[in-house]
């Protein structure tokens, strides 16, 4: 390697060092508009490369507007934390560069990949089962909605859904969005997608769900899939499995469940309840780039019947890169919607090899802890309302301001001013027509006095604006 490339990465590395050693010092974000942050760095590509002594200043730069949701006062998304092993995994996974579709070129990664999915169809029970790593919980969804569909209409992998009946699937209105994105890829239309209303709770109702399906097939339709979101965005409900899977036995239906948020409570015995019947279903979403922490995009989709995903992904004529591949368990690309596929296998796998099953378990029991905490905090705070139970580790709330009239503008703009001030992060969304502030937790390190920290510089942004 040319001398001036080593001083360059030394001095990345040691950037690197001071960013980690800085997170929990350091402000949660400095927080700048896009019209003034695009003053503050020269984004144009020009003609001429650039010097590259000037690499290190736009890596500066980059650490230093980039948002660290490393800190403790992050609680903004799903992901949260910094993962030491799963952060050097993901270093050496750039470093070796290579594509995960065929055994040749990705020999180790492939292994791993195999290693992982088979521990985790067997922590959810899905014996036989098979799986792989994804772009994401939306792909992975997509994944299931294209196998539940190919499952009802025999053809349509080959043929399309040309003069069939509507296809119906069924989630709760809590639902991810992505199951509308998948029926608009999946030709079956977004208005496909029925929404059976959930409790107050944010949980499915399987009353209705069977309603609904009934509903749809006089209509002349055709249900071909129902969803139990286990561990539901805004209010972290779990939809009842074992119910959910009666009623899709009774009409034919694929069972999904989609694990995205919470589905990593399986590595708890204490919380794993919260997923009873999960071997009942037909598939599982499982994002160990929320609640294992491990950096995005790190997904995986779980079948549990060996043999779908070659039967619905491959395809085509590929004999310049899968020579072998119909004898080649190996060759993970044909059951892939990818080609190109990132080694997402090493850094969890180099994270769960250093934590372990216990650490993990312990990491998710702390977890609740600290929900818990929170939910008890907010109760006791005259000042605060919690909008829902706590299902899990979300709690929404707000704040009662005593002189605003609007609570919801008020809500919002306490929780825009705490960003832009840069000590903590703190999303939003709507119960009904009620902006509900989200509190929700995935970093394992946060602690009850990072929560005091929390609470306090809500109510100081709140106070200042109730004034
Ligand atoms: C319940 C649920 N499903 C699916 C997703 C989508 O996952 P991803 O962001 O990995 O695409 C999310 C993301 O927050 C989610 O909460």
């Amino acid at each position: 390697m040319p001398s001036n490339n080593k001083i360059l990465l030394n001095e990345i590395f040691n950037l690197i060092i001071e960013y980690i050693d800085n997170l929990q010092q350091k402000d949660v974000v400095k927080y700048m508009p896009p019209e003034n942050l695009k003053d503050e760095i020269d984004l144009s590509i020009g003609k001429k490369g650039a010097d590259l002594t000037k690499l290190n200043e736009y890596v500066k730069k980059y650490l230093m507007y980039s948002v660290k949701t490393g800190n403790k006062q992050f609680y903004n998304q799903l992901y949260a934390g910094f993962n030491m092993p799963a952060f050097i995994g993901d270093i050496i996974t750039s470093l070796t560069n290579t594509s995960m579709y065929t055994y040749e070129v990705a020999p180790v990664a492939t292994l791993m990949e195999i290693e992982l999915v088979k521990k985790m169809c067997g922590i959810v029970g899905f014996d036989s089962g098979e799986g792989t790593f994804v772009t994401g919980g939306s792909n992975a969804n997509l994944m299931a909605m294209l196998c539940a569909r190919n499952r009802k209409i025999k053809h349509a992998k080959d043929k399309g859904i040309y003069n069939e009946k509507n296809l119906t699937a069924f989630v709760s209105d809590q639902a991810h969005y992505s199951f509308e994105k998948a029926a608009n890829l999946l030709g079956i239309g977004v208005n496909s997608v029925i929404k059976v209303k959930s409790d107050k709770n944010g949980v499915i109702m399987p009353s209705l769900l069977e309603k609904e399906i009934k509903q749809s097939l006089s209509r002349g339709e055709n249900p071909f899939i129902a969803i139990a979101t286990t561990g539901t965005t805004l209010l972290g409900a779990y939809d009842p499995i074992g119910e959910m899977s009666v009623i899709a036995k009774k009409y034919n239906l694929w069972l999904h469940a989609d694990g995205s948020w919470g589905g990593s409570a399986v590595l708890s015995r204490n919380h794993k309840l919260l997923l009873q019947g999960l071997e009942l279903a037909d598939s599982f979403a499982w994002n160990p780039h929320k609640l294992m922490n491990i950096p995005l995009i790190d997904s995986v989709i779980l079948f549990k019947e060996k043999g779908t995903m070659l039967k619905n992904f491959a395809s085509g004529n590929t004999s310049y890169i899968f020579h072998e591949y119909d004898n080649s368990e190996y060759d993970l690309g044909p059951k892939s919607m990818q080609c190109g596929k990132r080694v997402d296998s090493l850094k969890l796998w180099l994270a769960w090899k250093m934590i372990g099953d216990e650490g993990y378990e312990k990491r998710i029991n702390h977890l609740f802890k600290i929900a818990a905490y929170f939910e008890n905090k907010i109760v006791d705070n005259k000042y605060f309302e919690i909008m829902a139970p706590r299902q899990s580790l979300n709690v929404c709330f707000r704040y009662i301001p005593k002189s605003a009239k609007n609570i919801n503008t008020f809500n919002l703009k306490m929780r825009n001013e705490l960003m832009k001030l840069g000590k903590s992060m703190i999303n939003y969304g709507f119960i009904g027509n009620k902006l509900a502030i989200r509190f929700v937790v995935a970093n394992p390190e946060v602690t009850t006095h990072d929560i005091d920290k929390l609470i306090i510089n809500i109510t100081e942004v709140a106070t200042q604006l109730d004034d």
